[in-house]
């Protein structure tokens, strides 16, 4: 299992806004390398099975509908401390409470509209990653 690997989704409302591309570019320019990168829409199924450890909140049903509703980015990233520093550099769930300069304060717009996931351990960096890319996908 790589260590140096997480996974993130460029979500819904960041492709709609126009956003991936300056996402993308201050993932990039946070030292992060691009591995493995699709753009693809996900079907209601896929995105249950994504976010299944939530099943049972409240909020499972719109966070599903919401992840269906439109194209995302799907990418694995590389750089040592790939998931902490990666969860940093996003920022907090809520963009209200997401640093300044986050990803999340500069571009997320709500708790549900909040512009990208981010990977919250090695295990799911990996499994995560697995459910989006071949080894042939990956560079
Ligand atoms: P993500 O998995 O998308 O990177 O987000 P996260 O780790 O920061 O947050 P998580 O707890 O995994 O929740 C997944 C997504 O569900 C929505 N959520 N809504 N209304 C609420 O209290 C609430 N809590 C979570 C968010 O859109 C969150 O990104
Ligand atoms: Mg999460």
């Amino acid at each position: 299992m790589h260590t140096n690997r997480t996974f993130t989704m460029i979500k819904p409302d960041a492709v709609a806004n126009g956003h991936a591309g300056k996402i993308l570019d201050h993932i990039i320019q946070a030292g992060f390398r691009v591995v493995a990168l699709k753009y693809t829409q996900l079907s209601t199924a896929q995105a249950e099975a994504f976010y299944g450890i939530h099943r049972e909140r409240p909020f499972f049903k719109d966070l599903v509908s919401f992840m269906t509703s439109g194209p995302i980015y799907a990418a694995i990233l590389e750089k040592d401390n790939a998931v902490e520093d990666f969860r940093k550099l996003i920022g907090a769930t809520d963009p209200q409470k997401a640093e300044p300069g986050t990803i999340r304060n500069r571009f997320a717009k709500s708790i549900d509209a909040n512009a990208i996931h981010g990977s919250d351990s090695n295990e799911n960096a990996a499994i995560e990653g697995n459910y989006f890319f071949s080894e042939f996908e990956r560079f």
